[in-house]
C-alpha cells in the first residue's frame, strides 16, 4: 500500500484553514496539487515552477483574491474556441468535479462536436496526489519496498503542477481549443472575467505586452481554486462522519466496507486505500499506475482505427516513457470518493454503472465473455485493449489472477452491500 507524501490538508478531514495549503503552494513550497519536488521525468515542457510562482504582478493578490478569480475563470466559457465549454463543462461542480452527462469521453473543439479519448476524471482530493516518480517508496511502513510507478495528473500521470496541466485542455484541439497562450489571453481580456482579473492582479495586467503575465496569472488562479478544501476537499461523505464517530454505518454499508478491506476477498484497500493514516483521512487511492485490463470503449471515435491503441504509461499520449514497454497499459488508480455520483468508469468510460465495475472485478478472470467480444472462432478476446505483448504488465494483486477461484469473487447480495458502502463515499452528507 502506497502512502500519500503529502498530510498538509487532510490531516483531521481537512479542518485546515483554506488559507495553508494554498500559501504553500503559491510561494513553491509544497504543492500539494501536483505533488512537491519533481521526481519523474516529465512529459509537458514545464514552465521553470520557481520563476512561475515567483511571477511578481502589478498588485499581490490574496489568497482568497486568487481562489475567487480562479472559481470565476474555471466557469468563464469564453476561454474556448466554441464560447461555449468551460474547465466546469468537463468537471461540473454539482457532479463531484465530474462530467453531468453519461458520455464515454466529452466533446469539444470549436463546434463542440470533437470528442476526446479519455474520460474525464472528478478533480476532487487530488490535493495529496504525489509527483510522477517510477519508483515510489512509502512515507511509512514499508519504506524500502519499490512500489513502482505512482502519482501525477491525469491517468497516465504526466503533469506535475496543475498548472502546467491547465494547459493542456486550453490548448487541446478536441477541448477548449485555443491556438496558443495569446489566443486565450485575448478572449480573456474581452470576457466577463476581465475586470476581477485586474483587480486581482492589476489594472494593467491585461494590456498589450503583458500577455506572459496574464497567461501565468490565469493558470495560478485556477491552481489556487484547485487547492480550496471547500470545494475540492471538504471530506464530508457519511464515510468522513462515520470515522469522526458522528454516524453509525448501516449494516449494508458495514458488510460492504469490510469486503472492500479484506485481503482475502475484495482487496480494493491495498490500492483504494480506505483507512486513517497517521491521522490523515483516506483518499481511496494510492496513486498507483496499474494495467487491470479494461475493455476497449467502441463509443471511442478513434477506436474505430484498430491502430488506435491508449498504453497509458508507455504513450501515445505520454512522450517521455514510450522505451519502457514494462509500463503499457497502467494507469493511476482514481479515487473511490463521490465514485456513486459518476456516469462513465475507467480511463476510458468503457462501463457506465458502477455495480457494472463491481461485476468486471468480480467476474472478469471467470466470465471474460461478459465484458469482451468474441473473436472470429468464436473464442473470447480477453484484455482486446492491451496488445498481447504487454499483458505481462497487467496486476496480479488479488481479487485479479487467482487460477483457484472458478466462481464469482461476489454474490448479488455482496455487490448490494459494496454499493451501499461506496454510497457512503458522497460529499454532502448531513447528520440526520
Ligand atoms: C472537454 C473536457 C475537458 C475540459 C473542458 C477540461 N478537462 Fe480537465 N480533464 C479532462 C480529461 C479527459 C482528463 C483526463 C486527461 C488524461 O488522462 O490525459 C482531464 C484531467 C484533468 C486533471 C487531472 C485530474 C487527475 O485525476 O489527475 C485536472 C487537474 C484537470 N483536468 C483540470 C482541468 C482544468 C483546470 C480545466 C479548465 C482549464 C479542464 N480540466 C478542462 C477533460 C476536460
Ligand atoms: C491493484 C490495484 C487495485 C485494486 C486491488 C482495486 N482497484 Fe479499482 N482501480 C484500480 C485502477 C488502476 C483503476 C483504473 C483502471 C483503468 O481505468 O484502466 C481502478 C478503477 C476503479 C473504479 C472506477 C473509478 C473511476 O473513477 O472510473 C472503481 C469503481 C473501482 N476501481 C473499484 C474497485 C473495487 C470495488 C475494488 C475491489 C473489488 C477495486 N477497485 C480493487 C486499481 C485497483
Amino acid at each position: 500500500m502506497r502512502s500519500t507524501s503529502c498530510h498538509l490538508s487532510n490531516i483531521l478531514g481537512g479542518f485546515w484553514p483554506i488559507t495553508a495549503a494554498a500559501v504553500l503552494a503559491v510561494v513553491g513550497f509544497v504543492n500539494c496539487g501536483g505533488g512537491g519536488a519533481a521526481t519523474g521525468t516529465l512529459n509537458s515542457q514545464p514552465t521553470n515552477p520557481v520563476g512561475f510562482y515567483a511571477t511578481q504582478y502589478e498588485k499581490t493578490p490574496t489568497v482568497t483574491a486568487m481562489t475567487a478569480m480562479g472559481r470565476v475563470l474555471f466557469l468563464d466559457t469564453a476561454l474556448s474556441s466554441s464560447g461555449r465549454m468551460s474547465c466546469a463543462s468537463c468537471h461540473d461542480p454539482a457532479h463531484a468535479m465530474g462530467p453531468a452527462n453519461s458520455l464515454s469521453v466529452q466533446l469539444g473543439g470549436p463546434q463542440l462536436q470533437d470528442a476526446g479519448n479519455r474520460a474525464a476524471p472528478s478533480l476532487k482530493y487530488l490535493q495529496t496526489l504525489p509527483a510522477f516518480t517510477e519508483h515510489y517508496f512509502g512515507s511509512e511502513g514499508n519504506d524500502s519496498e519499490d512500489q513502482g510507478p505512482t502519482g501525477g495528473l491525469t491517468w497516465d500521470g504526466r503533469f506535475i503542477q496543475p498548472h502546467e496541466q491547465a494547459k493542456a485542455p486550453l490548448l487541446s484541439p478536441v477541448e477548449m481549443a485555443n491556438a496558443d497562450s495569446r489566443d486565450v489571453v485575448a478572449k480573456l481580456r474581452d470576457s466577463p472575467s476581465a475586470a476581477q482579473f485586474r483587480q486581482t492582479y492589476g489594472d494593467h495586467v491585461l494590456d498589450a505586452g503583458n500577455e506572459q503575465l496574464a497567461w501565468n496569472g490565469l493558470l495560478l488562479a485556477l491552481e489556487v481554486f484547485q487547492q480550496s478544501p471547500a470545494d475540492f476537499y471538504p471530506y464530508s461523505s457519511k464515510y468522513d462522519a462515520w470515522l469522526r464517530k458522528q454516524v453509525a454505518l448501516s449494516g449494508s454499508e458495514q458488510r460492504g466496507l469490510a469486503l472492500f478491506n479484506d485481503p482475502k476477498r475484495g482487496n480494493c484497500a491495498q490500492c483504494h486505500v480506505s483507512a486513517i493514516q497517521s491521522g490523515a483521512f483516506p483518499q481511496f487511492t494510492d496513486y498507483g499506475l496499474i494495467a487491470l485490463g479494461v475493455p476497449r470503449n467502441a463509443a471511442i471515435p478513434s477506436n474505430a482505427n484498430p491502430a488506435n491503441v491508449d498504453l497509458g504509461l508507455c504513450g501515445p499520449l505520454r512522450t517521455d516513457l514510450q522505451s519502457h514497454p514494462e509500463y503499457c497499459g497502467r494507469f493511476k488508480t482514481p479515487t473511490l470518493r463521490n465514485v456513486a455520483v459518476k456516469k462513465s468508469y475507467f480511463h476510458n468510460g468503457v462501463l457506465h454503472r458502477l455495480e457494472d465495475v463491481i461485476r468486471f472485478y468480480s467476474e472478469r478472470d471467470v466470465h471474460p465473455e461478459k465484458f469482451y467480444p468474441r473473436k472470429a472462432d468464436g473464442s473470447v478476446d480477453k484484455f482486446n485493449d492491451l496488445p498481447a505483448a504487454y499483458r505481462g504488465n497487467l496486476g496480479t494483486t488479488a481479487p485479479f489472477d487467482q487460477p483457484e477461484r472458478s466462481q464469482p469473487l461476489f454474490t448479488g447480495a455482496e455487490i448490494a452491500d459494496l454499493l451501499a458502502f461506496l454510497s457512503t463515499l458522497t460529499d454532502g452528507y448531513t447528520t440526520p
